[in-house]
């Protein structure tokens, strides 16, 4: 990811604050994907930076915005996509691990039998903010049989830590901000 990338890239994520509540600085990535330059440079910037994790058998993305940029990720891999879901949106059977939230708990889930015994599975979100929802995928991988190659972000909230929850992991964030 070239500074220059990085700069276009970064200058279409739109900030947002007290947004959805007082306090929380939103980061709006709707102008980066109706942007034909920004959008091809993530995926781009994707495929790159994962070429030292070795083998990818699979991507998967995180409900929903790792979607986005998980299933173009994959067929420029040119492997699958495996999304993972919020609770109650895949048919049984499932697996799911539950996570924590500032306040409450959430679920993602996985349709049981999607992974072989060993795959290969690259996480894919846009943000890594406190890092719950990226150690839950990580977590509901490996509970499924899968073993994660790596975890990709477009954009790290380096303020929340997030990246100390995945520890043992590869990590490779596009972009960093405070
Ligand atoms: C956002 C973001 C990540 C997650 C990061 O998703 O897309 O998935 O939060 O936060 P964390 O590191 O603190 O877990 P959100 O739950 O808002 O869902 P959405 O993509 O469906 O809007």
């Amino acid at each position: 990811f070239t500074p220059e990338r990085a700069a276009r890239v970064r200058s279409l994520i739109r900030d947002v604050p007290d947004y959805p509540a007082e306090g929380i600085l939103f980061r709006d990535i709707t102008p980066l994907l109706a942007d034909p330059a920004g959008l091809a440079d993530v995926v781009d910037g994707f495929a790159a930076a994962v070429v030292g994790l070795g083998e990818i058998d699979l991507v998967a993305g995180m409900e929903a915005r790792g979607f986005l940029f998980g299933a173009p990720l994959a067929t420029k891999l040119g492997v699958g996509f495996v999304p993972l879901r919020k609770a109650g949106k895949l048919p049984p059977p499932v697996e799911r691990v539950e996570y924590d939230l500032e306040y409450g708990s959430a679920s993602i889930e996985l349709r049981t039998g999607t992974l072989q015994e060993g795959a290969r599975v690259l996480l894919v979100d846009d943000v890594l903010a406190t890092g719950g929802t990226a150690a839950a995928a990580a977590t509901l991988v490996r509970r499924s049989g899968g073993v994660v190659a790596g975890l990709a972000f477009l954009l790290e909230l380096a303020a929340l830590h997030g990246r100390e929850r995945l520890d043992g992991h590869e990590v490779t964030t596009l972009l960093r901000v405070g």
